[in-house]
């Protein structure tokens, strides 16, 4: 059984490593319009920004630890070290459109990223694969999310918008969906060979999930506060464009997952920047929506 499903990861790793080669590969340097900076943009966008790269930065963390857990899993193991580069580039073409837009000079950034890792670093927050694997689904699809809604809040900019930063945001959003998709393809491996087990972690993971933004980064809540009155990331979309649809896409509905013991009521803000999602009606979404999820 064992073996199937390690089979399965590594031709699902195959498949995606050559789409990456044949049709994802991007240059930080050549593919970026970097002449077209706006330097005009939006000072949130920059905080924004800041904040998504701050996170960005504990690739070493992510990429050790997991790499660890999964040392034996060839499918896995291999995918997490070509992850590692693409992710590379996302905190590099971040600082890069901080510095050429004048929002920050680069030692303040260099001395920003330092501080960042002389002060946290990320545990995974899961000690069995199979729920890491979950776990990377689900925040994966959340970065995305983020990465996506900030493209969207920059383009619909009186200003002008940022043609570079919006280029950017468009090649790291690929990559991060791109993410999600192996990962999700690997937990419909697990569903098919081991499903009582994924169904009880999937509900598991939900409950418990949470980003490392708040405990890695200094002053997460006021910056997580700033992007969801932004009508970039917060309950809400987790809710639409993150919970639900994994679940949708895996064939479960929330029932299954609550029988499972998942889930509790809770009631969406009214202040919100985006209209509330049932009028203040109570509905179902898990505990871990409640708090802001990094990208
Ligand atoms: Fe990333
Ligand atoms: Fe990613």
């Amino acid at each position: 059984m064992k073996a199937a499903i390690e089979d399965r990861f590594f031709e699902q790793y195959l498949e995606y490593f050559k789409l990456a080669e044949d049709r994802r590969r991007w240059n930080l340097w050549k593919d970026i319009p970097w002449e077209s900076v706006n330097p005009d943009t939006d000072d949130l966008v920059a905080d924004v920004v800041e904040a998504f790269s701050a996170v960005e930065m504990f690739l070493p963390d992510y990429t050790a630890k997991i790499l660890q857990m999964i040392r034996k899993s060839r499918g896995r193991a291999w995918f997490q070290a070509n992850w590692g580069y693409e992710e590379s580039k996302h905190s590099l073409t971040l600082a890069e459109w901080l510095v050429v837009s004048g929002k920050r000079t680069e030692s303040g950034m260099r001395a920003y990223e330092n501080s960042l890792l002389d002060n946290a670093e990320w545990e995974l927050p899961f000690d069995h694969p199979r729920q890491m694997m979950i776990y990377t689904m689900i925040q994966e699809l959340a970065t995305w999310l983020n990465y996506w809604n900030l493209k969207a809040y920059i383009e619909s900019d009186e200003r002008g918008g940022d043609p570079a930063l919006s280029r950017a945001l468009h090649l790291i959003s690929a990559d991060e969906k791109t993410h999600y998709n192996f990962f999700r393809k690997g937990v419909k491996v697990f569903m098919e060979y081991e499903p009582e087990e994924t169904l009880k972690d999937l509900r598991f993971v939900f409950e418990q999930f949470s980003m490392p933004a708040q405990t890695l980064i200094p002053g997460w809540d006021e910056k997580a506060e700033k992007i969801r009155k932004a009508g970039i990331y917060g309950p809400r979309q987790y809710l639409t464009k993150v919970y639900l649809p994994i679940l949708k896409d895996l064939n479960l509905t929330r029932k299954e997952l609550e029988t499972a013991g998942a889930s509790e009521v809770v009631e969406i803000a009214h202040d919100e920047k985006d209209q509330p999602i049932s009028n203040g009606r109570k509905i179902f979404i898990p505990s871990s929506a409640k708090s802001y999820n990094k990208p």
